[in-house]
């Protein structure tokens, strides 16, 4: 009879494979309080979200009624496709009679969704874009969820305590709709790449602690509005026109961009316009949970001239400009701004 020899597995690769999302995240907080428990279980179910839109996407092309407007325009003015609302309503039913988040605001809705059952009970917020990058949604390229997690101060239904700056983010980040899913988060304890195993239906940890470059050849602007920008943002735009070393990279969806830009270095910039001087993204669930991820990385992240964490909305879907990515290259595009405020006055 011959003994069982077990089939030498690399350790590796078994601790890689077992290092999952909710796993990593009790990791990090090196506790098992109920608050890291809380987060952990809320990861979980944003990563189960991930799964849900990700799988919808895969298929989006072979079903009826999944692509496309649906003839609706949301609180943004914006056209919205089915798979916006498909996934704004994914994130709401993988938090209720969870006990965990009491409200969750999305680009989606006019105002936060409560889910009674989970006040006082759950005191968190979710505040999340549940798929960015909407134009890329019907051609098949890369989209995104952007989500960012906060501690919620009062038991009503008032949103005022949802006005506050960026630093009182308690996690952030976004999943990346692409060849592969890929999570990638933040619970203020560096940055971590998590990719979906279709095989094992987990996100398995895939880099952590990701830094990004100092300094990167890629920017990312659609300079379709150049006729629009400040003076400023068409001097940095003429500045690397005129230099070697640069490389023009913009897919139309943040988190995909924001993506490149924190593997590979660079930066993104979507200025305010004469007209929208404010800009186009929203801060409570675009810019602030980026800003927060990138800060994290070590990169750097402004309106052009305000941190983008101090900037406290005025109202629920606040937009500002961006400026985000590589310490250096965010300075530099800062550096034009202020030489046309040092000529001007
Ligand atoms: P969303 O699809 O959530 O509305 O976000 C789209 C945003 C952002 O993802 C992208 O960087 C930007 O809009 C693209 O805007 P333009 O098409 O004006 O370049
Ligand atoms: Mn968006
Ligand atoms: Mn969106």
């Amino acid at each position: 009879m011959t003994s069982f020899q077990p089939v030498a597995v690399p350790e590796c690769s078994l601790d890689r494979d077992c290092t999952t999302l909710s796993r990593h995240i009790l990791q990090q907080l090196q506790s098992f309080s109920p608050e890291a428990q809380d987060l952990s279980a809320i990861m979980t179910r944003i990563a189960l979200a991930g799964k849900l839109i990700a799988r919808r996407l895969s298929r989006a092309g072979l079903m009826a009624d999944v692509l496309g407007f649906t003839g609706e325009t949301n609180v943004q003015g914006e056209s919205v496709k089915k798979m916006d609302v498909y996934a704004n309503d994914v994130f709401i039913s993988v938090f209720k009679q969870s006990g965990l988040v009491c409200r969750l605001a999305s680009e989606e809705m006019d105002n936060p969704y409560y889910i009674p059952e989970n006040c006082p009970i759950g005191r968190y917020t979710l505040l999340y874009d549940p798929i960015d990058g909407s134009s890329n949604v019907d051609i098949n390229l890369n989209v995104g969820s952007i989500f960012a997690i906060r501690q919620q101060q009062v038991m009503n239904e008032d949103e005022a305590d949802l006005l506050q700056d960026g630093k009182g983010q308690l996690a952030a980040g976004y999943i990346l709709y692409g060849p592969s899913t890929m999570l990638v988060y933040s619970i203020g304890h560096g940055v971590h790449s998590f990719l979906l195993d279709p095989s094992l239906g987990e996100f398995i940890l895939a880099q952590e602690d990701i830094k990004i470059p100092d300094h990167g050849p890629v920017y990312s602007n659609n300079e379709g509005n150049f006729w629009q920008w400040d003076e400023a943002f068409r001097d940095y735009t003429r500045y690397v026109h005129r230099h070697e070393g640069y490389t023009a990279r913009y897919s139309g969806a943040l988190v995909g961009d924001v993506h490149r830009i924190l593997m590979q270095g660079g930066v993104f910039l979507y200025p305010g316009t004469v007209k929208k001087p404010e800009g186009k993204l929203r801060l409570l669930y675009e810019t602030a949970p980026l800003a927060f991820l990138i800060e994290q990385a070590g990169g750097k992240a402004s309106d052009g001239t305000t941190r983008i964490l101090d900037i406290v909305p005025d109202k629920l879907h606040a937009r500002t400009p961006l400026v985000i990515g590589s310490k250096d290259d965010v300075k530099l595009v800062e550096s034009f701004i202020e030489d046309r405020k040092n000529r001007e006055n």
